[in-house]
């Protein structure tokens, strides 16, 4: 029972797998977006205190992480794991490498727009990317529409790409007001973006592919299958009251219905995942999982800011603290867990060049990086929660430095695991390795 999902999960995976190549880039890519994102956080830091939204670095770190890292990676992982866990076959090598091609230079146009206020460079980069998302969106829903099994992933995708849609069109008149051409006024779009692509596109994806990583990896039962669906679907009524409250419909007490729905679909999927984590064959989950504990805190942490911004608290930094909660905090959070976790997991079921057998997960990951990553993500974060709180530029910018510092480790790890993926495996790593 207990490895069932592991195994169904697994069956026949590797008929179903990508070239390497395919994956890699898009986590190569988020991998350096990630490096490039404290950069500019640093070169931010004097405004990042007090952030409220106008083109600068602090915009464009923000995005280097949002588009950057996360939706790069929830790119590179769905595009590979998706047809894996709902039995298909993959159908297109050629659109992932397309969807790349547009979408990685296309983040590269926004942030440089963004961060040198450049608006004809963030409506070029924006227009590529729009782009990029819409092949991936069809490829998206042509999976979720064949899916065979599955259903909790197949529902909380669909919500994905619903909110996709949303993140287009906000996307879109956000970053062509800055050319004068808005499709929706500022604030209104600026509610839906931050509704839609943080919570819905990547909170949906992210709460997603927890209900297959999780299980898999602590050899786990599936979790209760309409447990899961109400969650999905209170997350979804979340996501409609949001939607409606930035479009003026009684803004305040829709806000805060959305809020408590938001942490009772919350409160279920973390339960699940929890009780996931404890019932496990694999107890011992590691630093990897370690993040992934502290994210699931600092969701519903992110939750209860939002609600404090829609109470209008008396704090000036309140709606930085909730974006540094929700896409520091949690998203980010989760994401760097789960990516030192799926990548070795990836890489291991290609083989090396030549005869030799396939690498281990365990024996492709360095430790010691991910060690230094670990650490340094953590201080960031904090330092930035007490630049935000004591509003000084200063601490920010020590944040920003550490977090570099993360960051690089972080690239260490996935060299690393580049170079190894190429050579056989020594002999004692293939004994019984932990796993990172
Ligand atoms: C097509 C891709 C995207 C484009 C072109 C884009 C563009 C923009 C622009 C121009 C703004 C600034 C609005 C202003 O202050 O005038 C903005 C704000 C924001 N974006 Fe995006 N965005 C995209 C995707 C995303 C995604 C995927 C996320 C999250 C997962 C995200 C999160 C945010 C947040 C949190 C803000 C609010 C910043 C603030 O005012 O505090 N964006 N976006």
């Amino acid at each position: 029972m207990a490895t069932r999902l592991a195994g169904t999960f697994l069956a026949g995976a590797t008929s179903r797998l990508l070239p390497a190549s395919i994956p890699l880039r898009f986590f190569g890519a988020a991998v350096a977006s990630h490096v490039f994102a404290w950069l500019a956080l640093l070169a931010g830091s004097g405004t990042l205190p007090r952030f409220a939204g106008g083109l600068g670095w602090t915009l464009a770190a923000l995005h280097l992480v949002t588009l950057g890292v996360l939706v790069m990676t929830a790119i590179g992982a769905s595009l590979q794991l998706l047809p894996v866990a709902t039995r298909q076959p993959v159908r297109s090598m050629r659109w992932p490498v397309v969807i790349w091609w547009l979408y990685a230079p296309g983040v590269a146009a926004i942030a440089l727009g963004m961060g040198l206020a450049l608006p004809w460079l963030l409506a070029a980069g924006a227009t590529a990317v729009i782009a990029a998302l819409v092949v991936y969106g069809a490829l998206l829903a042509r999976n979720l529409a064949g899916a065979r099994g599955m259903p909790i992933v197949v529902a909380h995708g669909w919500s994905a790409l619903a909110s996709l849609l949303a993140v287009l069109v906000t996307a879109f008149s956000l970053a062509f007001t800055y050319v004068g051409l808005p499709l929706i006024d500022r604030a209104t779009g600026l509610a839906l973006h931050v509704a839609f692509a943080a919570y819905g596109l990547m909170g949906m994806l992210a709460l997603g592919f927890s209900y297959i990583l999780v299980p898999m990896f602590a050899l786990s039962a599936a979790p209760p299958e309409r447990r899961a669906l109400v969650s999905c679907a209170l997350a979804a009524l979340a996501l409609v009251l949001a939607g409606a409250a930035a479009l003026g419909l009684a803004p305040q007490a829709l806000r805060v219905a959305a809020v408590l729905a938001a942490l009772v679909a919350v409160g279920l999927h973390l339960r699940m995942m929890v009780v996931a984590t404890k019932t496990g064959m694999r107890r011992e989950l590691g630093r990897s999982f370690r993040l992934v504990r502290i994210s699931w805190v600092l969701l519903p942490l992110s939750l209860l800011a939002a609600l404090a911004v829609a109470l209008g608290a008396p704090f000036g930094g309140m709606p930085t603290l909730f974006g540094l909660t929700l896409i520091g905090g949690w998203l980010l959070t989760f994401l760097l867990g789960i990516l030192q976790r799926i990548v070795p997991f990836l890489a291991s079921m290609h083989k090396p060049p030549g005869k030799s057998a396939p690498r281990t997960p365990s024996s492709l990951t360095d430790d010691r990086p991910l060690a230094v990553h670990f650490w340094c993500h953590l201080a960031a974060l904090a330092l930035l929660a007490l630049a935000i709180l004591a509003d000084n530029a200063w601490i920010a910018a020590t944040g920003a430095l550490v977090g570099f510092a993360g960051a690089i480790a972080f690239s260490t790890f996935f060299v690393i695991l580049l170079l190894r993926m190429r050579r056989p495996p020594p002999a004692r790593a293939t004994r019984n390795a932990p796993v990172a």
